[in-house]
């Protein structure tokens, strides 16, 4: 297509085209609608227009089979489009397992991406053909909004919270991306390029890259920099809860109440600790509101689900733990050898 003129933007994921046939629909059923509606409303104005000072109007019944018509073929139409843009709508609100996840944090006024081996990018981001990509995102200042017409993605970007999206890149090629959500002043020059690149090409850039080291050991540095490990410790009871295998699992709190650990928890229990205490635990940590950018508390994240990831610790002490002590899943097995590969 003419690239000056395009009616759409290119689609370069699979979600586009299924976004851009409903959208489709939902144009046709309009325009045929509007135009019936219009071309009856002018011919019956015609036909049943007043003829004389003296004409009065003719009783009128019913025609059931008329009203029952015009009642359930609308209804069907608007069910088509009810189910088929839930369909949609649960597709690209759940991201494959097998999504390789990348961090965006928004701020006045550009992009910063992070991808888990290091690699750090300004109003760019490169990505592997055929991949998902699931993107976690946040903002440092204001309401942004990530927005790739190529991919049919827009996704607020919000300060303080966590926001996801996914798309999978199916064209090679280099995308816009823009800011959708007014911003200030360079709202307008919040703007980038998406690179979808083939996987060899990719991984010929990301060794390329400056990056060097994860994600997840950069945070492993911030958290002994912090002095994190002094409490949370990992070779034997400390006085704040072990986070080996915490990521992802339940946690039970003084409250009584069960929450899950994902990113949200995590930087929650970061900036504000006291928020939610891990039952069996004192409310002893200091905030870190103020140390730490929104990058930091991403790399510490990525760090803590590194250690999710990592062999349980000794996991047939735990099964030998009290079920009291093993349902928290938080805290290390009372006795077994003390062991940290990373020190
Ligand atoms: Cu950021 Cu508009």
């Amino acid at each position: 297509m003419n690239p000056q003129f395009q009616l759409f933007p290119d689609q370069a994921s699979a979600t586009a085209a299924h976004l851009d046939h409903l959208t489709l629909y939902l144009l046709g059923v309009a325009a045929f609608f509007s135009t019936l509606i219009f071309a009856l409303i002018f011919v019956f104005a015609v036909k049943y227009r007043r003829r004389s000072e003296h004409e009065r109007v003719a009783e009128s019944g019913h025609a059931l089979p008329l009203e029952i018509a015009w009642t359930v073929i609308p209804f069907g139409l608007m069910m088509i489009m009810f189910t088929w843009g839930a369909s949609i709508f649960f597709e690209m609100s759940r991201p494959p397992d097998d999504a390789m996840n990348i961090y965006v944090v928004g701020k006045q006024w550009m992009w910063k991406t992070q991808h888990l081996e290091g690699q750090r990018e300004i109003n760019e981001l490169h990505v592997p053909l055929g991949r998902p990509v699931r993107l976690t995102m946040t903002s440092e200042d204001v309401i942004h909004s990530f927005y790739m017409p190529a991919f049919r993605v827009k996704f607020d970007v919000l300060p303080g919270r966590y926001t996801t999206a996914w798309f999978n890149p199916t064209k090679p090629g280099k995308y816009h991306l823009f800011c959708a959500e007014y911003c200030g002043t360079l709202h307008s020059g919040m703007i980038g390029w998406i690179e979808v690149m083939e996987p060899a090409e990719y991984e010929r850039w990301l060794a390329g890259g400056t990056g060097g080291e994860s994600l997840a050991s950069s945070g492993q540095k911030l958290f002994e920099y912090l002095a994190c490990a002094n409490c949370h410790r990992t070779d034997k009871p400390g006085r704040c809860p072990n986070l080996t295998g915490l990521f992802g699992s339940k946690v039970q709190l003084t409250t009584g109440e069960t929450v899950t650990a994902d990113e949200a928890y995590v930087r929650e229990s970061i900036l504000n600790p006291s928020a939610k205490i891990v039952a069996g635990y004192q409310n002893i940590m200091p905030t870190f509101q103020g140390q730490v950018t929104e990058e930091d508390l991403l790399q510490l994240i990525e760090y803590i689900k590194s250690l999710a990831k990592q062999p349980a610790q000794g996991a047939a002490a735990l099964g030998a733990t009290p079920p009291g002590l093993a349902r928290r899943g938080t805290t290390s097995p009372p006795a077994g050898p003390a062991q940290n590969p990373k020190r």
